[in-house]
């Protein structure tokens, strides 16, 4: 099947900076995509070369195929909510859901249908002859999508649109996002800062690190197993141990071991085993978190071993079937 969105690596540079650089993206049909990264990394310029509003100063883009690297914004199918929102002020929530199929020369009738179908999606039909300072933040960011939807794109890039909302709205925005990707089968790409809004939304999650792709994969394998230390601590892994061996791997804290004489006299046979010295011991109530050091090794771990006190010698165990493998990024290789 021809992807909608084929990216083969794109570039774009300002000023001799590089903000994307040999970028390789493919989205499929009825597939929602998660990018994701620090700020700064280049998400907003990716999603701007696609729409069109941005030229790629190398490498191609292909939309359902066809190279569409040149082609302005208006003749690509595409449909793009921004963080802002950036509806027009002047004119009404009809009007501002309907102004894309406008600017297509879509004949009237069948522009109020769309328009009136969009409106209903997201559940605002009863809005539309009011204007935009008229609605509260959710509902504008509802106008927005609807506007975006409207014109039946064979993709939807959505910045951050849910962003400027409050926890509540948020969660109530992201199902109803999910839900009207399920009832129209849209392909869309979402720019996010939220691993949740990620890990229920999107079928393929992409980070990047400065304008490349640090990992690509189902949100889930990408949580489970981060490709590097960049990616793992982008997903809130803290534990990044040097193992004897040389190896250098991540651990959640909850998966970390902590034994004492008393919790066993013999040393676990897989995984690796090491003396430490707790230097702090934090209780939270149901557990405790403590920090280990081992050869100036820090090991974050969690137990419920509510003896453990700071100064205590243990053995701390971390599990071969828990530790992840990181290779060292680019960034990270000592330059000689
Ligand atoms: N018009 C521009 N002129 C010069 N530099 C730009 C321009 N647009 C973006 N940049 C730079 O390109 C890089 C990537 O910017 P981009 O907006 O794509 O980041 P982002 O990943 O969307 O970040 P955020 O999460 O903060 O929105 C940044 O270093 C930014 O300063
Ligand atoms: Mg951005």
């Amino acid at each position: 099947m021809t992807p909608v969105v084929q990216l083969d690596a794109v570039s774009r540079e300002f000023a001799g900076t590089a903000a994307v650089r040999e970028l390789d993206l493919t989205v499929r049909r009825g597939e929602f995509t998660a990018l994701l990264g620090p700020s700064g990394c280049g998400k907003t310029t990716t999603l701007r070369m696609i729409a069109g509003f941005l030229e790629p100063t190398a490498g191609r883009i292909l939309l359902e195929g066809e190279d569409a690297t040149r082609l302005p914004p208006e003749r690509r199918n595409i449909g793009m909510v921004f963080q802002s929102y950036a509806l027009f002020p002047h004119m009404t929530v009809e009007k501002n859901v309907a102004f894309g199929l406008k600017m297509r020369g879509i004949a009237d009738g069948e522009l109020r249908t769309r328009t009136g179908e969009a409106l209903e999606l997201v559940g605002l039909s009863h809005l539309a002859g009011r204007k935009p300072k008229q609605l509260s933040g959710g509902q504008q960011q509802r106008i927005a999508l609807a506007r975006a939807i409207a014109v039946r794109p064979s993709v939807l890039l959505l910045d951050e649109p849910l962003s400027n909302l409050d926890a509540r709205l948020r969660i109530q925005m992201r199902q109803e996002l999910a839900r009207i990707q399920k009832e129209t089968g849209l392909t869309a790409i979402l720019v996010t800062h939220d691993q949740e809004e990620a890990l229920e939304l999107a079928d393929s999650m992409v980070i990047l690190d400065q304008g490349t792709v640090a990992q690509q994969g189902a949100p889930r394998e990408v949580f489970r197993a981060p490709a590097n230390r960049f990616v793992a601590e982008f997903l809130g892994y803290e534990n990044f141990v040097e193992l004897p061996d040389g190896r250098t791997v991540t651990i959640r804290p909850e998966h970390v071991e902590v034994l004492t004489p008393e919790s066993t006299d013999s040393t676990p046979s897989d995984g690796t085993t090491v003396d430490a010295v707790l230097t702090a011991v934090r209780f939270r109530g149901t557990d405790c978190v403590v920090t280990a050091v081992s050869q100036g090794r820090t090991v974050l771990a969690t137990s419920s071993d509510f003896e453990l006190r700071s100064g205590r010698q243990v053995r701390v165990h971390l599990p071969a079937a828990h530790t992840i493998d990181l290779p060292r990024t680019k960034q990270e290789l000592p330059t000689s």
